[in-house]
């Protein structure tokens, strides 16, 4: 049901419990590529779907640790926009409100927001692949703007090798991301659960709703008897099942939305 800014406006003005839950079209407007949105060039030849599971980083080790290396500096030459700041001035006027990701970036975080919960992991936490135990890699320098995301970066990373964990001797660092097939993190994952579970309203940007468990949160929201909101470009999985949709990019919705509160 396509709703209009000012409807969804009052609602926004009301909110005390709102959960803001982010899926890849957040960052889109900060030069990050979504996962699903029309992929060419350099994201159709290693795309997530394929590197971002076990078995590719059983098979090619270095290939995964250096996409994923890629990756970091491509975030880290990027910056939040108008719409991870408008969630965070939205937060400070608001203290209950929580933002819950799926986004393995930090711009929410640079943006000056709290995030309740990374629930596909970070980029910026790493861990060994076999004895488990947490290790600290330096996340490198950030790419130049003009360089980040680009071939030839991508071909002076693919030369990296993942560390070894010093804690056992033996087993690979790899990033503190969910692959595909794997269970998200207990913890982040109840604390979201319950956040919805006493929202008074929840918007959901950004996402295409095709990935579970998250896709099923807005449905939480909904048993709680909250607004849900979709703020998205196009229709996806979601749009039949939430209470307001508006269509249109996090960047420009996001502060129209807030910009009363
Ligand atoms: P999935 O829906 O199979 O499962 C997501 C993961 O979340 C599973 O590991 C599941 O155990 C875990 N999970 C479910 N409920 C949970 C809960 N309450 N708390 C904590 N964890 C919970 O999704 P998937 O395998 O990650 O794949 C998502 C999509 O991507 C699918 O459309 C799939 O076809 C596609 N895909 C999958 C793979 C793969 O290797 N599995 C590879 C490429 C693409
Ligand atoms: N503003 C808002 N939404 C946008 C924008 C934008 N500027 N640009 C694109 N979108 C929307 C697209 O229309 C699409 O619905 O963002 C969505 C991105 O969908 P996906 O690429 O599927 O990303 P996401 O839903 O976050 O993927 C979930 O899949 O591979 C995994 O772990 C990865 O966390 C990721 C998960």
């Amino acid at each position: 049901p396509t709703a209009d800014l000012d409807a969804v406006r009052a609602l926004v003005a009301q909110a005390r419990r709102p959960v803001v839950l982010t899926g890849a079209g957040m960052s889109a407007e900060s030069g990050i590529p979504t996962f699903r949105d029309t992929q060419t060039g350099l994201w159709e030849r290693y795309s997530p779907e394929q590197l971002a599971t076990e078995d590719a980083f059983l098979a090619d080790p270095d290939l995964v640790w250096s996409w994923y290396r890629w990756r970091t500096r491509m975030v880290r030459a990027r910056r939040p926009n108008p719409g991870h700041d408008a969630v965070a001035h939205w937060q400070r006027a608001v203290p209950g409100l929580e933002v819950v990701t799926q986004n393995v970036d930090d711009l929410h975080e640079r943006a000056g927001a709290r995030v309740l919960a990374h629930l596909h992991g970070s980029l910026f936490e790493h861990r060994c692949a076999e004895c488990g135990a947490p290790a600290d890699v330096d996340p490198g320098a950030p790419a130049d703007a003009e360089a980040a995301g680009s071939e030839a970066d991508l071909e002076a990373m693919l030369r990296e090798a993942p560390p070894t964990c010093p804690a056992c001797g033996t087993g690979r660092i790899r990033p503190g991301v969910v692959w595909f097939g794997e269970m998200l993190p207990q913890e982040p994952w109840e604390r979201t659960y319950e956040a919805l579970e006493r929202c008074d309203l929840a918007l959901v940007v950004g996402t295409s709703g095709l990935v579970q468990p998250a896709a099923s949160l807005p449905f939480v929201a909904l048993g709680a008897g909250a607004a849900v909101v979709e703020v998205n470009p196009v229709e996806t999985e979601l749009s039949g099942a939430v209470t307001h949709a508006l269509r249109g990019s996090a960047g420009a919705v996001l502060p129209a939305l807030v910009a009363g509160v």
